[in-house]
């Protein structure tokens, strides 16, 4: 059985040129989740890559000439960064359902007139962060209310060292006024954070500072900067340090354009997987999903969960490996998450946290800290909405530990979501294999990451709906 696609802009109203619509004017959508009382099945590819569509409108930006984007994730995230690159001087364009990026070239981009505002997305605040910090000119960047609580000191404090100024509110956060530096200095930098915002922060502001800059990071993290600015033609040496790797790049490359063909994002396809994986009786079989091996951390833990997980038609696309997952219904039982493997599902916890509900035994998660400051609180949102429907959960400073009885969860709740993409998916896929329906207070937020999602859900044979 075969299930529609989700379209590319099925949830997200765009204007024919790709404009965005005002997220933050979004009334609240609240949604409900209902047992599911058939297996989930169907074959379907989800929307593109968040992290890759964000740095492919960003890299454009800065080629000189035309880079072509097929398959661009058209979530209210990226549409943030497409709207900056436009108030910053670049060409984006939506035509036929490609995009089309004229790049200003490295060192190009133009002050812009009005704020600058992210909306959800902090891995835009940050990167882009990271241009302006070596650009001469001034800039104010702000977001909604979950990114204006987020801390922004992780990137002030390298970019500050390039010689760029940031005025920030207390604790660090946004607005922010960026004064970017007009003779930016090279600069060597460890993460004190394994981030790839970070990191990525510092290389794009090494992108128009003359000379090396260096990162080092104690642990791998994705590695979608280094391997596209490569592709645009910049020199980028990456070599394994310890645990970690030590990035080096050559400041003031001329950027050429190319085409780019955003494969399907692995933690978009993270609910669908976990779904058929508790739904008794699912095959779902997910089309095309980059599988780069610092991204796959869940499928991962799933495999070891005891989920049946099998990837056909591997093959790399644009530098990036991608496949086929097929996932069954299966009987999960507990483990213990290796904290290392942190980093590369460090998106997946909430999802996670579900299929943790739904296993026999402890789930223990450990080392995630960084839960804490993503789009909410994703230790205390999980804990809190998993307790509410009835799952024992006991919260940890850095993580979790979920206890499964191997029977469906009670559900019957409603949970607060915190304009949380993910918290609100997670919940909703927790409603399918729950013993009543679970409401989630409000699924407008997942309109950024994953636009299509109920539809997509839908053409499986899920129950989810406005509530
Ligand atoms: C991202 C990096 C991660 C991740 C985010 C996307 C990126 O954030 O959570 O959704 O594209 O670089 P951190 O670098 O803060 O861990």
């Amino acid at each position: 059985m075969t299930a529609p696609s989700a379209p590319p802009s099925s949830a997200t109203d765009l204007s024919p040129a790709g404009e965005a619509p005002d997220t933050r004017a979004l009334p609240a959508r609240p949604m409900v989740a209902h047992p599911a009382a058939t297996a989930l099945a169907g074959t379907i590819a989800v929307p593109g890559d968040k992290s890759i569509s964000h740095r492919a409108l960003m890299f454009g930006a800065l080629a000189v000439g035309e880079t072509v984007v097929e398959g661009l994730l058209e979530g209210a995230d990226v549409l943030a960064t497409a709207a900056a690159m436009r108030a910053l001087g670049a060409r984006v364009e939506r035509r036929a359902g490609r995009w089309h990026v004229n790049g200003v070239g490295v060192g190009g981009l133009a002050e812009p007139e009005d704020v600058l505002d992210m909306g959800n997305a902090g891995t835009a605040a940050r990167l882009i962060a990271g241009l302006l910090a070596t650009h001469p000119l001034t800039a104010f960047v702000t977001g909604d209310a979950s990114l204006r609580k987020r801390p922004m000191g992780r990137v002030r404090e390298p970019l500050e060292r390039f010689g760029a100024r940031f005025v920030l509110r207390h604790g660090d956060r946004l607005p922010a006024a960026i004064i970017g530096a007009e003779s930016p200095v090279p600069v060597s930098y460890t993460l004190p954070v394994a981030s790839a915002q970070v990191k990525s922060a510092v290389l794009l502001a090494g992108l128009n500072t003359p000379g090396e800059t260096v990162v080092v990071e104690p642990k791998a993290t994705r590695d979608h900067t280094e391997t596209m600015l490569q592709a645009f033609g910049a020199t980028v040496r990456v070599e394994k340090a310890g645990n970690g790797r030590r990035i080096a790049l050559t400041g003031q490359p001329e950027l050429k354009p190319v085409a780019i063909a955003v494969p399907g994002d692995p933690s978009s396809a993270a609910f669908p997987a976990v779904a058929a994986a508790i739904c008794r009786g699912s095959q779902v079989a997910i089309r095309r999903v980059g599988l780069n091996s610092l991204r796959t951390g869940l499928y991962d833990c799933l495999q070891e969960m005891g989920a049946h997980i099998e990837i056909t038609d591997r093959r790399t696309e644009g530098g990036e490996p991608v496949g086929t997952i097929h996932v069954h219904g299966s009987r999960l039982k507990g483990i213990q998450v290796p904290p290392e493997r942190v980093p590369a599902m460090i998106d997946e916890f909430p999802i996670l946290a579900v299929a943790a509900a739904c296993a026999e035994g402890e789930t223990r998660i450990t080392g995630a800290m960084e839960l804490r400051v993503k789009e909410s609180d994703r230790i205390g949102a999980m804990a809190a909405g998993l307790r509410a429907a009835g799952v024992a959960v006991k919260e940890l400073p850095d993580g979790m530990v979920v206890t499964g009885t191997g029977r469906p969860p009670a559900g019957g709740a409603t949970i607060a979501t915190h304009l949380d993409h993910r918290i609100a998916m997670a919940f909703l896929v927790l409603g399918l294999a729950s013993a009543a329906p679970v409401t989630i207070d409000d699924g407008a937020m997942i309109d950024t990451s994953f636009p299509g999602f109920a539809d997509l859900m839908r053409g499986l044979g899920a129950r989810i709906e406005p509530a």
